[in-house]
């Protein structure tokens, strides 16, 4: 039987437009690949289903359904208001609760259950992101002896903020069950390895891989990219003007789900001390698209109220009857809309507090003109900032930082904006969705097998 490439992530395409980094980059990564995507059910139901077959766009995916509880406390409890505020340095707004923490098992047992009951013994498994940390443990304990690789789309967490886990030393546990641990950034290695330093059961073998008792993982770093053939032509496409007959003068694009990892709030302020000193005759604006996401967590709702008020006062302040400097979209575009916006934006602002990647900043440099490209602001905690160190780097928590970039992207020379974007361009081009899959999966399929074990009779 050929070996078939098994992806499991709990957020698959189902017909809207993606606003999320995972889908966007796996869609297109799978899309060269081939093999099966397993996730949750867009609708809920008992929880007790079968797997089941979902189509987006001419595509079959196989789908679990989620119940209500399981949604409340897998989903939105344990997944994002607890490993998510960890994972993005946001303690302070974990939520701790026995109950989200028994369901995330309880899912992740069940969901380990349906994939053992369709894999075949040389098929590959590829496991994303944080909401399945321990799907390995509970597969390895159902006696698959498969490859099985998992990819963090989010930054590693702190080996200190651990300890607010109930149970911190499960984590390495869980990682330890997988032959492979893909993370985004080489800093992101460096903090999961310090996390293995700091467990006595962990040994550091001569190639850099740890065995953990008696497996055996290998950790690397694999930045993400996007299909950027396909979005430079979108971008890059004869259309009509998405902006009509309100076509602004000169703008910087900010796209982001509402997420407070984001750091937007800051990123209209500094927008707002820059209209303070901006050249006299200039009327620039900040497009900013943030379809809303996770919205029944009380985080979210506070984001979301923060940044109106933040929008209304700005507005309130600086518009004039023929212009309004910030257009704010609380909804998902087309993505070829998209792409025609930041084709068109003279600045892209990415100010994430922090960030697995981000592809807003590669999709931005993907769709520039080389003839007179757009800057690229880039917050030094997203991962993208490791190699793409020719953007204009800020800090998004220094306001001052954020209004000298707006200052200098405005007026920042043509040559000086052709060579930042070749270097930066160079690495989007080097770290594209394609080569992201496939070196992960050459790695992973060449990783020593796990050992089948003892199967209680
Ligand atoms: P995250 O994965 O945290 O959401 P990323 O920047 O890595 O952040 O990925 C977000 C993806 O979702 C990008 O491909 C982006 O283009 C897309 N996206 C975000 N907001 C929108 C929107 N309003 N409409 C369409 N696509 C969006
Ligand atoms: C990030 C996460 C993904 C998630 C996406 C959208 O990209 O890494 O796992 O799918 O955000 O979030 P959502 O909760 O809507 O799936």
């Amino acid at each position: 039987m050929p070996s078939r490439l098994i992806a499991v992530s709990n957020r698959i395409p189902a017909g809207e437009p993606p606003s999320g980094g995972l889908v966007v980059a796996l869609k297109d990564a799978l899309a060269l690949s081939g093999g099966l995507w397993i996730g949750a059910h867009p609708e809920t139901g008992t929880g007790r289903e079968p797997l089941e077959e979902i189509q987006d766009n001419g595509n079959t995916h196989l789908a679990f359904r989620l119940s209500e509880d399981d949604l409340s406390d897998y989903y939105l409890g344990y997944a994002n208001s607890v490993l998510w505020p960890l994972c993005h340095r946001r303690v302070d707004l974990i939520d701790m609760s026995a109950a989200f923490e028994a369901r995330y098992r309880a899912v992740n047992a069940r969901v380990g259950r349906m994939i053992a009951s369709i894999a075949r013994p040389e098929d590959v498994i590829w496991v994303h992101d944080y909401h399945f940390f321990p799907l390995a443990s509970e597969l390895r304990a159902l006696g698959l002896s498969n490859r099985i690789g998992f990819f963090l789309h989010i930054p590693f967490p702190e080996l200190g903020s651990l300890s607010v886990l109930s149970q911190p030393e499960d984590f390495s546990d869980w990682l330890a069950s997988y032959n492979l641990v893909g993370l985004q950034t080489r800093a992101d290695v460096a903090r999961c390895l310090e996390v293995y330093r700091a467990d006595p059961r962990a040994e550091f073998l001569v190639d850099g891989s740890v065995k953990f008792e008696d497996r055996v993982t290998e950790i690397r770093s694999f930045p993400i990219g996007i299909d950027v053939e396909d979005f430079r032509t979108q971008a890059a496409r004869d259309a009509p003007d998405p902006f009509g007959r309100a076509a602004p003068e000169s703008f910087v694009i900010g796209v982001d789900r509402l997420d407070y990892s984001k750091g937007i709030p800051n990123r209209f302020r500094a927008f707002g001390r820059y209209l303070e000193t901006r050249p006299e005759g200039s009327y620039p604006c900040l497009v900013q698209i943030a379809p809303p996401t996770r919205e029944q967590v009380q985080a979210y709702q506070d984001i979301t109220s923060e940044l109106e008020e933040i929008a209304g006062h700005l507005n309130g302040a600086f518009a004039e009857l023929d212009w309004v400097p910030i257009r704010y979209i609380h909804r998902s575009i087309d993505r070829t809309v998209l792409a025609r916006l930041h084709r068109r934006a003279r600045v892209c602002a990415v100010t994430s507090i922090a960030d697995g990647m981000n592809l807003v900043a590669k999709e931005f440099v993907a769709a520039q003109d080389p003839a007179d490209p757009g800057v690229l602001i880039l917050s030094r905690f997203a991962g993208a900032a490791e190699d793409m160190t020719d953007a204009l780097l800020v800090n998004p928590y220094d306001i001052d930082d954020m209004t000298e970039a707006y200052r200098r992207a405005f007026a920042m020379p043509l040559e000086e904006r052709q060579a930042r974007h070749t270097a930066c361009m160079e690495v989007v081009q080097r770290t594209d969705a394609a080569s992201w899959a496939k070196q992960f999966l050459a790695v992973l399929r060449a990783c020593v097998p796990t050992l089948p074990r003892q199967v209680p009779s």
